[in-house]
């Protein structure tokens, strides 16, 4: 789905993230480096490290080594690499967000038959509600007065409004994404249906003209099913039949808000991997955040980032690595005879990364 030539040996750039972040991402890169020893690795400096150093968490050095790298591995922001992350979304374009939901045996699910869990979120990375431009209402009064008088906009309290914009552009495109995930998908044996989730009823302007892209999208491609929900609904089915979901395609805020809910149905965010792809660019991190409360303690679930680690690998056309990895992982869980704590287990993160590697030995890879 995109058409980089990547450098030989490729080169991917590491920003660790703040708080607990940094304890996925690093033993993460040891194993890749153990996977794929040609790729070079370059972890740049941020966060509060880079403050105390270049005086700032986004120094040049680093915005350098993610231009100069083929993709980036990112732990997650816990407010100070935030300006990273905008970065990587916004500069580099990278306008979907993958996000797979796929139930592993081994992993503690809350719902009854998890093993039919095996769905792709499809999340638009850069619009909606994001980036943040918000106001205060007086600014409103500007706007043309339409509607009755309860939908003209309470100029004269006290109060702020946020803003949400949606390009045809940048729908066209996520629609797009969507519908080369379901095909590639209904190649190996899923069904090719992709189920927008939107507010359409409210939003006819925004989410409404996303759902004609979308539909129209899908339609172009005849093997394809199109099915679509309000997103109030769409909650309630990730929930009540996700193995009715093969590709969910949802806009910016939705996704990132119903991707934590997915995640919540396989056994938590400990879990849940994802890949943020442009046409000339792509970065790679876990749905969760940078665990603030987990911070020091090492105990911090490692899968998440490892599977983003896979699917970087995927990307850069490691795929046979990326497999031994995902397996790997998978069998760890099956065997279940050393889980990690929020699995259940007793594992720390080392301990646990350490048996996904001997995994990984005994397999010769
Ligand atoms: P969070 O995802 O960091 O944590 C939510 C809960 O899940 C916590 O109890 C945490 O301990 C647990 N958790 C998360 N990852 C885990 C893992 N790998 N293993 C085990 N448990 C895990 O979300 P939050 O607490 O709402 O946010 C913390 C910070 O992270 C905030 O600053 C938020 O903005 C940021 N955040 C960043 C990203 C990103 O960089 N892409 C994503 C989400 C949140
Ligand atoms: C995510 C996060 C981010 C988002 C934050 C850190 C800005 O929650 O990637 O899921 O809201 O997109
Ligand atoms: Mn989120």
């Amino acid at each position: 789905m995109h058409n980089r030539q990547f450098h030989n040996p490729p080169q991917v750039c590491v920003v660790a993230g703040d708080d607990a972040a940094p304890e996925v991402v690093r033993p993460t890169v040891e194993i890749l480096r153990e996977l794929a020893p040609e790729i070079r690795f370059t972890e740049a400096p941020c966060g509060r490290e880079a403050q105390a150093r270049y005086g700032t968490p986004f120094p040049d050095v680093t915005r350098e080594a993610i231009d100069a790298a083929d993709c980036t591995l990112f732990g997650a922001s816990g407010g100070p690499s935030r300006p990273i992350l905008w970065y990587l979304r916004w500069n580099k374009e990278t306008y979907i967000n993958v996000r797979s939901v796929r139930w592993i045996p081994g992993y503690r699910s809350p719902m009854q038959h998890p093993e039919r869990i095996d769905y792709v979120i499809a999340r638009d990375n850069l619009e909606g509600m994001y980036p943040p431009r918000e106001g205060d209402v007086a600014e409103l009064a500007a706007l043309p007065s339409s509607g009755s008088w309860w939908m003209a906009p309470p100029v004269e309290k006290a109060g702020a409004y946020s803003i949400k914009v949606s390009t045809d552009e940048q729908m066209q495109r996520v629609a797009n994404h969507a519908c080369q995930l379901a095909l590639q998908r209904q190649a190996a044996g899923y069904p090719g249906r992709v189920t927008l989730g939107a507010k359409y009823s409210i939003q006819p302007r925004t989410d409404g003209r996303f759902r004609a892209i979308v539909k129209e999208a899908v339609s172009q491609h005849p093997s394809l099913t199109y099915q679509e929900f309000l997103v109030d609904d769409m909650a309630r089915r990730l929930v009540a039949s996700p193995e009715q979901l093969d590709v969910v395609v949802l806009g910016n805020e939705h996704g990132d808000i119903l991707a934590d809910v997915s995640s919540g149905t396989i056994g938590g965010l400990g879990l849940s991997p994802s890949a943020c792809y442009g046409e000339d660019y792509a970065y790679f991190e876990p749905v969760h955040g940078s665990a603030p409360d987990l911070a020091g303690q090492g105990i911090i679930n490692p899968t998440a980032m490892l599977l983003s680690g896979a699917l970087m690998l995927d990307y850069l056309g490691y795929n046979k690595q990326a497999s031994a990895l995902t397996s790997a992982i998978e069998q760890t869980y099956r065997e279940g005879s050393l889980l990690p704590v929020d699995q259940g287990g007793q594992a720390g993160t080392s301990e646990f990364v350490q048996a996904i590697r001997a995994r990984l030995s005994e397999h010769g890879s």
